[in-house]
């Protein structure tokens, strides 16, 4: 029923080695492996070309963000200088996509940012990273279930019926206090049953996911669009003033506040808190870079994806936020559904219908592209033997799938979006993509320092200044999110490296391959086994 999907031959493990020392921690992957790997027999389907890639990466971005996180950036850190905040998390973007496309350019096989990793920075660090990208995917697409239920409750609504409250939230949220209180709800049943329908049509097949993916990126551009048009007749330039009633700054360090204001609960406030915030709106432009495996000509085409969905969606987000700050005060900004509550407020109720239709759409979308990215890091780390192969590894024969880790990770999201509070989600999901973007931009410069002749097909521009911005951007969006993102992201990373520790430094492939290597020659020679003749 499955075959392994694990790299065949003997170039598959080429070991660099740091000088001297043979420490498996720090043990990369060189390219040429990467080459070899891709070469194997049992790869994925190469079905997607630079629309339908581009399609995947709009199909991630817009979603919960625009439709949903806008109306608390604005209301509760930003006002009208959210236009601003979704520049300046544009930019923390647009420096990270430069780097990933330039990596993916490089090594275009299915594991993305934690590839990447195990290239320039060795083994731990890819650990940590493909750790940190459950963050980004996982989490993300727990969050994204979470908002889809909400808007699926409000499209019920609209046709005079209701879910029962118990089947409608999770069990326990945070109080405005911070303390966890219970909602009286059991569990979420219509993030658990979207959770569970995406996870069905993934294991179907890619060609098919795509051509879902792109009928409803279609229906929700067209509708961000409805809402740019339309509203920008409504805008009453006073609701701009002020523009910035919280500030332009926001930033804190481990709580303690080091330009700008605080709420009452201590958190930071401003346009760049806010941006921390809406950064979640950018989330997923990477995620083309986890499909690489299956387009048709990569080297060219995701980097033309990765940047061209992050231009379409960072020009939306700007006008979006303009016409609904513009439309509504922003103090009198819903919390829930701001887009589609801005056409209410000015009596065009009829566009509520349409816009909670296209929400609801759009966030269906990213569940998809985040639920389809997620095996695909699994796999890629499973090939390393840093997971187990025998399942993360498990490529269904009729779907080419990666069947089992896509069924583990819907059964993950559902457990998470109908049981776990949507903040914390958000939040967690926004720290750990940031990290993420932090070490692809150091990767690239790192690469750039070890094998300057490599091949890429795409470059990233003004390196090392596109990196280092890159690196400054997304830690000062870091330290202007709540300081118990950074516990939260201590334990979670701590918990990745007790698993390395108990299990993927004893099965992986490079650390097997290192320890025959001592095995044989002692520790002293250079080179890799994969050299030998
Ligand atoms: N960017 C994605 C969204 O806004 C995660 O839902």
């Amino acid at each position: 029923m499955t075959q392994q999907a694990g790299p065949k031959g003997r170039f598959a493990t080429e070991i660099q080695r740091p000088s001297g020392m043979a420490n498996q921690l720090f043990a990369k992957k060189t390219l040429d492996s990467l080459a070899h790997e891709m070469a194997g027999e049992h790869r994925l389907r190469r079905v997607l070309g630079p629309v339908a890639l581009s399609a995947l990466g709009v199909g991630a971005i817009i979603g919960t963000g625009i439709f949903v996180l806008v109306g608390v950036a604005a209301h509760d850190k930003t006002g009208p200088a959210l236009m601003l905040s979704f520049v300046v998390a544009g930019a923390a973007c647009v420096f990270a996509a430069l780097c990933y496309a330039e990596f993916a350019s490089m090594a275009p096989v299915a594991g993305s940012a934690y590839t990447y990793a195990y290239i320039t920075l060795g083994e731990l660090f890819a650990w940590i990273i493909g750790w940190d990208l459950i963050l980004e995917y996982a989490v993300a697409a727990s969050t994204v279930a979470h908002g889809w239920s909400k808007y699926f409750q409000a499209l019920v609504k609209l046709f005079h019926h209701e879910i029962p409250k118990r089947f409608g939230d999770a069990p326990f949220d945070y109080g405005a206090d911070g303390i966890i209180a219970q909602t009286g709800a059991w569990f979420d049943a219509p993030a658990l049953a979207i959770s569970l329908l995406i996870t069905a049509i993934l294991v179907i097949g890619i060609r098919e996911s795509a051509g879902f993916n792109a009928a409803m990126v279609i229906v929700k551009v067209g509708v961000v669009l409805f809402v740019i048009a339309v509203g920008a007749w409504y805008i009453n330039p006073e609701n701009w003033h002020p523009f910035a009633p919280y500030g332009y700054t926001g930033l804190s360090f481990f709580g303690y506040s080091l330009d700008g204001h605080v709420d009452d609960a201590g958190k930071p406030v401003g346009m760049l808190a806010g941006a921390a915030v809406i950064f979640f709106a950018y989330i997923g432009f990477d995620a083309v870079s986890t499909q690489a495996e299956e387009a048709r000509n990569p080297q060219r085409d995701v980097p033309i994806a990765i940047i061209a969905s992050l231009a379409i969606c960072t020009i939306l987000y700007i006008a979006v936020a303009a016409v609904v700050t513009g439309m509504v005060k922003y103090s009198e900004l819903d919390i829930d559904a701001p887009v589609a509550d801005a056409f209410k407020q000015i009596d065009l109720g009829w566009a509520e219908l349409l816009i909670t239709i296209g929400a609801l759409t759009g966030i269906t979308s990213v569940l998809l592209v985040m639920m389809l990215s997620q095996p695909r890091v699994f796999l890629a780390m499973a090939r390393d033997g840093l997971l187990p192969a025998s399942f993360f590894a498990a490529v269904h024969s009729r779907f080419q799938t990666p069947w089992k880790s896509t069924l583990l990770t819907g059964a993950i999201v559902g457990a998470m979006a109908s049981l776990l509070p949507l903040r914390v989600l958000a939040e967690l999901t926004n720290i750990g993509t940031l990290l993420a973007f932090v070490i692809v931009c150091a990767a690239v410069l790192i690469m750039r320092h070890i094998d300057p002749d490599a091949p890429r097909p795409f470059r990233a521009p003004l390196v090392p200044l596109v990196p280092i911005l890159g690196i400054l951007f997304c830690l000062i969006l870091m330290f202007s999110l709540p300081w118990e993102n950074w516990v939260r992201l201590a334990v979670w990373l701590f918990a990745g490296l007790v698993i390395y520790f108990g299990y993927g430094r004893f099965h992986s492939r490079l650390g097997k391959q290192l320890r025959h290597e001592i095995a044989s020659h002692g520790v002293s020679p250079a080179g890799s086994p994969g050299d030998e003749p």
